[in-house]
């Protein structure tokens, strides 16, 4: 029997929703990982500190009986953001806050509309050794929906990283060959996420036999030139590359609807999704590094001392699950999945 033992993972990044879908994802992720980076980007937006801790026991709260989760917090940037808030964040424990250019996906209108209005902000940020995690696309509606994340690099990340060189930066959820470059030849201050839907899945997934809403999120699946390169970066063994699911659930109403909500589902199965990207490139023994290891690091964070256990075995993947009053249909449900985790 083929099995892989490796030390508990993290999440960099994931979507918990609130309220009944807080109570719904929560479980899944609070099984499968040791800690996860929180999305701030909830109705109205977490933007200050105070919001972060009353988000924090919301989540505790809905924690499952016996469940050893803890969740990191971040602050959603605005144009706004006010210096002081920096130093009551880090006494707070927030750990980053959350770069969405405004309009760019699921609920960033109140995001940044130009970066030099957070100038005196990132500054204080650099100070006080909270980090900055990246939306890295561009709006404007000129720029082609599959260009703009490179783009981005050229109009906002090398600025912004000549002008914070000391700034922690995490290019979240990146999709493109141009994104893992600029990652790979930059120096130890930036690093960048990898979902598992950009390590298995080129656009095509969007398109096969019709227009399938549950691969839809944002950055938008590229081409397969550019998930090669992904998957690549990830079985690099390279500290700058880590997990970060990016599970982003919506009631399937809302992704089966003439207007479709950005974001797949992956927390049900996460870890085996990524075993499955890696066992494909032969790879399976630079997943904990990927996992468990190079995220912590990057955060400055211990690394986690219990472990886990995946096994080589085949089982379905419900069809959807309950939601609050609504479903959620999970990325792959009612398929079967070739590994398992234990646990
Ligand atoms: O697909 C996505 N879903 N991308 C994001 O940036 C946001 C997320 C969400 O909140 O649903
Ligand atoms: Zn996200």
């Amino acid at each position: 029997m083929n099995e892989i033992r490796i030390t508990r993972p993290d999440d960099w990044h994931v979507h918990l929703r609130d309220g009944a879908a807080l109570a719904a994802v929560l479980p899944a992720t609070a099984r499968q990982f040791a800690r996860a980076i929180v999305m701030p980007n909830l109705r109205p937006p977490i933007t200050t500190a105070a919001l972060a801790q009353a988000y924090r026991e919301r989540i505790l709260a809905a924690l499952p009986e016996g469940a050893n989760f803890t969740p990191l917090m971040t602050m959603y940037l605005t144009d706004n953001t006010p210096v002081e808030e920096i130093r009551r964040a880090r006494d707070a424990g927030v750990v980053a806050l959350k770069l969405y250019p405004a309009g760019a996906t699921t609920n960033s209108d109140a995001g940044v509309s130009d970066i030099r209005k957070t100038y005196r902000t990132l500054e204080a940020m650099q100070r006080e050794g909270l980090l900055l995690l990246v939306h890295g696309e561009v709006t404007d509606p000129e720029v082609d929906v599959f260009d703009r994340e490179a783009v981005f690099i050229d109009r906002v990340m090398r600025p912004l990283r000549k002008d914070f060189p000391e700034l922690k930066v995490v290019f979240e959820h990146i999709t493109t060959l141009e994104a893992a470059q600029y990652v790979a030849e930059s120096d130890r201050f930036t690093a960048a996420t990898l979902t598992p839907q950009h390590l298995l899945y080129n656009r095509n997934a969007i398109f096969t036999g019709g227009l399938r809403p549950h691969y839809y999120c944002l950055p938008v699946l590229k081409r397969e030139q550019h998930r090669l390169a992904l998957i690549q970066a990830a079985t690099s063994g390279s500290n700058k590359f880590f997990l970060g699911t990016d599970s982003a659930p919506h009631a399937s109403v809302l992704k089966e609807n003439s207007v479709c909500g950005a974001g797949c589902y992956t927390a049900m199965s996460a870890l085996e999704l990524y075993a499955e990207a890696f066992e494909a490139m032969g790879a399976l023994d630079k997943l904990e590094g990927f996992a468990s290891f190079h995220g912590p690091d990057f955060y400055g964070l211990p690394r986690n001392t219990d472990t886990v256990l995946l096994r080589q075995e085949k089982w379905s993947l419900p069809e959807s699950v309950p939601f609050g009053e609504a479903l959620i249909k999970p990325l792959r449900g009612g398929e079967s999945l070739g590994w398992k985790f234990i646990g």
